[in-house]
Parts: C-alpha cells; sequence; structure tokens
C-alpha cells in the first residue's frame, strides 16, 4: 500500500509536534509547516493526500489556504483544527470544501479516527473514478465496435441488394445499369426534396427493386426484338404486383413495398396498376418513374436506338402533369439531374 503523505499546519510548535508524533507513529509519512504561506509552499513542491490545519494562524489562515489548495487539488481532504470553537469558522471551512472540523484541545485519538476516515473516503471517491472512467472507456469501445458490425452489416446488405437489382437488369441486356442509374438520379431528386437520411435510405433500396418483379416475367417476352402484342405487354404490366409478392414476405422490404408496386402509375391517373391520381401516388414512386422512364429513353433498345438526349428532354416535357409530377419534372430538368 503506498504511503499517505499528511502536511500539519500549526503555529504552535508543540502541537505541530505532537500531532507529528502520533500520526507518524499511526504510519503516516508527516510534514509540518507553522503558517498557511509556509504549508501553500510546500503544497506546491509535493503531493499530500490530507492537510490537518489550524484556522488562526499568522500570515495566511487556515481558510485561506483550504480555498488555494482546494482551487488547485478539489480532491485534498482538509481536516480544520481550531482552538476557536465559534461555530460560524468551523461551517464556513466545511462549506468551503473542508472534510471535518476538530476543537483543540484535540483529544489525539479522535484526530487519527478523523484522518483515517478521510483517508478512507478519498481512497473510495478515486477507486470509483478509476471504475467510472474505465466504464467509460469501455463503452466507448463497445459502441465503436458495435458502429462498426452496424456499419458492415449494413453495408452487406445493400451490396447483395444491388447483386440482385443486377440480376434484375441482366434479365434484359438492353438494360444494364438501369437499376444503379434510377437509384442515383431519384437519390439526387429526393435530396432536393429535403428527404431525411431515414428516407432516403428506402428510397434507395426501392430504386434498386424497383423492377424485381421482372424476375418473374418470361424471358421472350422481356428481351422480344420488335413490338409487343397486347397479351406481351399486358403481362409485362404484371411486373409490379409480382414485385410486391416477391418482397411482401421480408420484413425489412415492408417500407420498400409502395415504391415497387407504384412505380408506373401516371400522375394523370391512367397508369398501372392502381391508376392513382397525383399526390395519392406515394411520393418516393413518383420520383422514381421519372429516371426510370428517362433511363429507358436514352438506352438503346432492341427496335430502335438512343434516343437523343434534347428529344428525351422534349419528351419528359410534354409529359408534364400526366405521366410526371410536374413539381418532381421541373427538379429533375432545373437541377439538370438526367445528366448524372
Ligand atoms: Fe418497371
Amino acid at each position: 500500500m503506498r504511503e499517505e503523505r499528511i502536511l500539519i499546519v500549526d503555529d504552535e510548535e508543540v502541537i505541530c509536534n505532537v500531532l507529528d508524533r502520533r500520526l507518524t507513529k499511526e504510519g503516516y509519512l508527516c510534514t509540518t509547516a507553522h503558517n498557511g504561506k509556509e504549508a501553500l509552499n510546500l503544497f506546491y513542491q509535493n503531493s499530500y493526500s490530507l492537510i490537518l490545519s489550524d484556522i488562526k494562524m499568522p500570515e495566511m489562515s487556515g481558510i485561506e489556504l483550504l480555498q488555494k489548495v482546494k482551487a488547485i487539488d478539489p480532491k485534498i481532504k482538509i481536516i480544520m483544527v481550531t482552538a476557536y470553537p465559534e461555530i460560524d469558522l468551523a461551517v464556513n471551512a466545511m462549506r468551503q470544501g473542508a472534510y471535518d472540523f476538530i476543537i483543540k484541545p484535540a483529544d489525539l485519538d479522535l484526530i487519527v479516527m478523523s484522518v483515517r476516515k478521510a483517508l478512507e473516503s478519498k481512497r473510495l471517491e478515486e477507486e470509483i473514478e478509476t471504475y467510472h472512467t474505465r466504464l467509460e472507456e469501455l463503452v466507448e469501445e463497445r459502441t465503436a465496435k458495435l458502429q462498426q458490425a452496424y456499419r458492415y452489416l449494413k453495408k452487406s446488405h445493400l451490396d447483395s441488394v444491388k447483386v440482385l437489382a443486377e440480376a434484375i437488369d441482366a434479365k434484359d441486356p438492353y438494360t444494364r445499369g438501369h437499376s444503379d442509374r434510377v437509384k442515383r438520379m431519384s437519390l439526387a431528386i429526393a435530396r432536393h426534396m429535403g428527404f431525411s437520411e431515414e428516407r432516403l435510405e428506402t428510397l434507395e433500396y426501392g430504386a434498386l427493386l424497383h423492377d424485381i418483379g421482372k424476375i418473374g416475367i418470361k424471358d421472350n417476352i422481356l428481351q422480344k426484338e420488335g413490338p409487343l402484342s397486347r397479351e406481351e405487354y399486358e403481362i409485362i404490366r404484371e411486373h409490379p404486383l409480382i414485385g410486391v409478392k416477391i418482397v411482401e414476405g421480408v420484413e425489412f422490404f415492408r417500407d420498400k413495398i409502395p415504391i415497387i408496386r407504384h412505380h408506373h402509375e401516371f400522375y394523370d391517373g391512367s397508369g398501372y396498376p392502381d391508376r392513382l391520381v397525383g399526390e395519392a401516388i406515394p411520393l418516393e414512386a413518383r420520383i422514381i418513374s421519372l429516371p426510370d422512364a428517362f433511363d429507358a429513353m436514352t438506352s438503346a433498345r432492341p427496335h430502335r436506338g438512343v434516343m437523343p438526349l434534347q428529344d428525351a428532354i422534349l419528351e419528359m416535357e410534354k409529359c408534364k402533369g400526366k405521366q410526371f409530377d410536374p413539381k418532381v419534372l421541373d427538379i429533375f430538368l432545373r437541377e439538370k439531374i438526367y445528366k448524372l
């Protein structure tokens, strides 16, 4: 166990010696000073666990010493020993952080007891502090590990969905990268609309998976060169509902269902599958339908080449308020999101 250092301060030499002898006998390492100033100098040069101090002393009083010492080391224990049993002085000392006060002529056993109690309380306070620091470090460490694991999980999750999106795109070789482009443009529009991070994330997954229902459409229809028959067109129109069926059993995809289901609704109500009108169409679906249509126009198709950008923009403008939400279209065109 470490040796506890005690500083004894009293202007009466005899008292200093008596206290010094007794406390040294108790196993403490004692130093004496005869006034506050001397004590303060010693305090600056050494480290003490406890100060046992008189109150009324020449040059610097015990109260002044107490204030100066506590300002530097708030954890140090100070016991006031005073020949002046004015209750005001004692109360003042306690209020300023003294651990205890003892009235002279002091019973030495009482002083030893008070010193032991003070040092035990200091030891406990230090133990609690160490424990708290360790606990904080531990919490910080665990939080960092958890956050890392969460980031890793989220990334692997997104990666799996990206693989799924690529599988959807691969069903139709002419739409390679389509889901990713729709995702990028949709997120850009939504950021201009002030979406929260959480809502952006839902949109991101929804955009990547909006055509997941195409997995259930036969390749010979999806990849058909030349115009589709009415029946084939009807089959293709089933992909939003097939998509819903694919994901509806998975909790994580539940909030992406409206995007998957309604990405082919038209603002004027002439879309599918539910012929929703205007703002009855979920905003996320109204957003996705724009880059979805734009990307289809500007990608090469089996029966036609790539539509020039300006023609595609003109085509989009023609559909304002019909196929597309005018507000979303305005952002798409004004912010030149099609250039992403
Ligand atoms: Fe679609």
